[in-house]
């Protein structure tokens, strides 16, 4: 069985930073980022967050778009992607707003931790990356959408797992060490065809590249 073509979708600074220097949750994003987050949740059969993101931002991003929701049940698909929640501890405060909202969630996580958090209604076992999204395409999920952060998107990279990139670059400088990658990955040699390049006003710009599976070689330029 393929596995699930997985999209990685995240606003980053003009320095490429996931998150203000104190570490708290990252608000980068204008409207225009919002329209093209909501047209890849709109594509996604589910969503893959991290929890510390979740514990920091409370809540996932939900598909507000008429346009897109009355396309989603043109499909016959439920009105939101699925959310795929990673954690090894499990430790979700079920009092989170993201317990409350209109949408199905499940856990990912390693085997053998305990009875299922309350609010999700599935888990499948975390004990490697190519397992597990074999599991959840043998679960019908074959659209992924990654929304972070930079321990899940790194390790994701790092295996070769995404498919491709969606980058809302905003204009800001953060400036501190909230790289949307984690500063000590190490990665294979790597490339990206761009795919799509689009201004979303308010100064944003979307930058869509999907990755080359042979790496073409790097350019020779003159010295
Ligand atoms: N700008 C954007 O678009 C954007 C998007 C997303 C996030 N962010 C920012 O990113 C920051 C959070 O990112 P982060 O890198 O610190 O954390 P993260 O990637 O969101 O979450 C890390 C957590 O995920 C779980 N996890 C990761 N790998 C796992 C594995 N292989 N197996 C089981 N569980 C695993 C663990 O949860 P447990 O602790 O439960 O074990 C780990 O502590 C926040 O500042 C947030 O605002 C920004």
């Amino acid at each position: 069985m393929p596995a699930p073509e997985l999209r990685l979708v995240l606003a980053v600074s003009l320095d490429g930073r996931l998150a203000p220097a104190d570490g708290g949750a990252a608000q980068l994003g204008g409207r225009g980022d919002r329209r093209v987050l909501e047209e890849a949740l709109a594509w996604a059969d589910a969503c893959l967050i991290g929890a510390r993101t979740l514990r920091l931002h409370g809540s996932t991003c939900l598909i507000h778009g008429q346009d897109l929701l009355a396309e989603r049940r043109r499909q016959q698909r439920p009105d939101q992607p699925l959310a795929l929640v990673v954690s090894r501890s499990g430790a979700l405060d079920p009092a989170l707003p993201f317990f409350q909202q209109p949408l199905q969630r499940w856990l990912l996580r390693p085997r053998g931790l305990g009875p299922l958090p309350t609010g999700f209604a599935r888990e499948l076992p975390l004990e490697g990356w190519p397992e597990a999204l074999q599991a959840l395409a043998a679960a019908g999920l074959t659209r992924l959408v990654l929304l972070g952060g930079a321990e899940l998107a790194g390790q994701l990279l790092q295996q070769q797992l995404v498919d491709a990139l969606q980058l809302t670059l905003c204009p800001q400088l953060l400036g501190g060490t909230h790289s949307w990658l984690p500063a000590a990955l190490g990665l294979e040699p790597n490339r990206w065809t761009l795919e799509e390049q689009r201004p979303l006003g308010g100064d944003e710009l979307l930058l869509r590249y999907r990755r080359l599976r042979a790496p073409a070689p790097a350019p020779v330029l003159p010295p």
